[in-house]
């Protein structure tokens, strides 16, 4: 089956399986491979990447659910060249070890943090509307999606408070 993705701002046309999950799409059929396999059911987060602005785990949906629809990946994030501030805070932070669940990570939070800033009730608590300063305790629940097997996750808090605002 035919299939057009938007991904990071460029149109792919697929000829694909009509049970090629978004996931396999973006590796094996663009090449995209900064978006991550884990467990390839929906635990782990390592697949995350943003739907029109929505964060989702890649795995659980299929690409022919996606036709013109706006897909971001970690690839799509920044400026060529340049990392975008959540991407450059990982990095000064120390926010992985291993760096498998890192573009997942990063993923989730860039939707979390946009969520954020848009007060959306269906996924920001009225209290957060309009600002965006999130405690541990709401990013580890928000975050609750995303598993690091290196528990690097203080690391990680840190990088997102600091592009919070
Ligand atoms: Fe999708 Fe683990 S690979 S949630």
């Amino acid at each position: 089956m035919h299939t057009q993705l938007d991904v990071n701002g460029r149109a792919y046309a697929l000829d694909h399986d009509p049970r090629t999950t978004l996931l396999d799409a973006l590796r094996d059929h663009i090449g995209l491979y900064g978006t991550k396999k884990g467990c390839d059911h929906g635990q782990c987060g390592a697949c995350t990447v943003l739907v029109n602005g929505r964060r989702i785990n890649s795995c659980l949906t299929l690409a022919a659910m996606h036709d013109g629809d706006e897909i971001t990946t970690v690839e799509g994030l920044g400026e060529p060249g340049a990392l975008a501030p959540l991407q450059q805070a990982f990095v000064d932070c120390d926010g992985y070890q291993c760096g498998y669940c890192t573009p997942g990570q990063i993923m989730s939070a860039t939707g979390m943090l946009e969520e954020a800033k848009a007060g959306d009730p269906s996924h920001v608590s009225a209290s957060l509307s309009g600002d965006v300063a999130l405690d541990d305790s709401e990013i580890a629940e928000r975050m609750s999606g995303n598993l690091c097997r290196c528990s690097a996750y203080p690391f990680i808090r840190q990088a997102i408070h600091s592009v919070e605002g």
